[in-house]
């Protein structure tokens, strides 16, 4: 499985999980464009992983900021044949009905409203491709009901509905779209929450601890590549079995 000849728009690439998307991408062969709010970081990462890489300011809820990055992308590297719609904002940590309107509101923005704007901004390019791969960042709470995720958890939701029906709509045109779900992972959007990448430390998780960003990328690259080809409207949870049960240890069991 390789990424050669494939160029990627990586959204919120800055940091976290999409620095680790971009740097698999270029690590498999493949080209990428990171969009961030944060240009600074976005231009560190870039510049680190030299030709291969470009960045290029993003605000994914800016309809312009969309254009603008795929014609960065198409003048950088001549087409554009997938996108990974990663940047998101997260949870407030509050209950559903306690959270305030303008939270609500501006964390669908960015994950959820932003997520449509990529897809509707970068499909063009893709058509010109004659196709491409788009995988939309979701998460576990966009699978279970995942108590005081408010905003957050609404639109992980709906990333995943939205990305079953545009993979319907877009199968004629070869244009495949899939959500990866990834569970509690250690990245600066989860690290003021305390989480540790100690065994045991997140028992929650029939794996026992959380994930390292790492671990998320072979399920994005997939994804992205042509050893996906007949994969589209798929979930993929990576999250240490989180949302396919609880765990032997909060059921009162052990290994042995
Ligand atoms: N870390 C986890 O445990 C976890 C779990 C489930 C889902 N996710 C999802 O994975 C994705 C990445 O998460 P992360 O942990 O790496 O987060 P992070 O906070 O470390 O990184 C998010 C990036 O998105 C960028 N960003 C935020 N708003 C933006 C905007 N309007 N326009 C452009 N860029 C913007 C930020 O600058 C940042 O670089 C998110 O969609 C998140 O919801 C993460």
């Amino acid at each position: 499985m390789d990424l050669n000849d494939k160029v990627v728009i990586v959204t919120g690439g800055a940091g976290g999980l999409g620095e680790a998307y971009s740097r698999e991408i270029v690590a498999m062969g493949g080209k990428v464009m990171i969009g961030d709010l944060l240009v600074d970081k976005a231009a560190a990462v870039a510049a680190d992983l030299g030709d291969a890489a470009r960045s290029q300011h993003l605000d994914v809820t800016d309809p312009d900021s969309w254009q603008d990055i795929v014609t960065a992308t198409e003048e950088a590297f001549g087409k554009v044949t997938g996108l990974v719609n990663n940047a998101g904002a997260s949870a407030s940590g509050v209950r559903l009905i306690d959270e305030s309107p303008e939270t609500f509101r501006k964390i669908v923005d960015i994950n959820l409203y932003g997520v449509f704007l990529g897809m509707r901004s970068v499909i063009p390019a893709l058509r010109r491709a004659d196709g491409g791969s788009i995988v939309n960042i979701s998460s576990a709470a966009g699978m279970v009901g995942m108590a005081l995720t408010g905003g957050y958890g609404a639109a992980k939701w709906g990333v995943r509905g939205m990305t079953k029906l545009s993979a319907v709509e877009l199968a004629p045109e070869n244009i495949r779209v899939n959500s990866v779900h990834p569970g509690m992972v250690l990245t600066p959007m989860t690290a003021p929450t305390g989480i540790t990448l100690d065994e045991g430390g997140f028992p929650s998780a029939p794996a026992g601890r959380v994930g390292r960003p790492e671990e998320l990328t072979g399920a994005v690259t997939y994804l992205l590549s042509d050893a996906a080809s007949y994969t589209t409207g798929a979930e993929l949870a990576v999250d240490g079995g989180w949302t396919a049960g609880p765990a032997m240890t909060e059921l009162g069991q052990n290994s042995d």
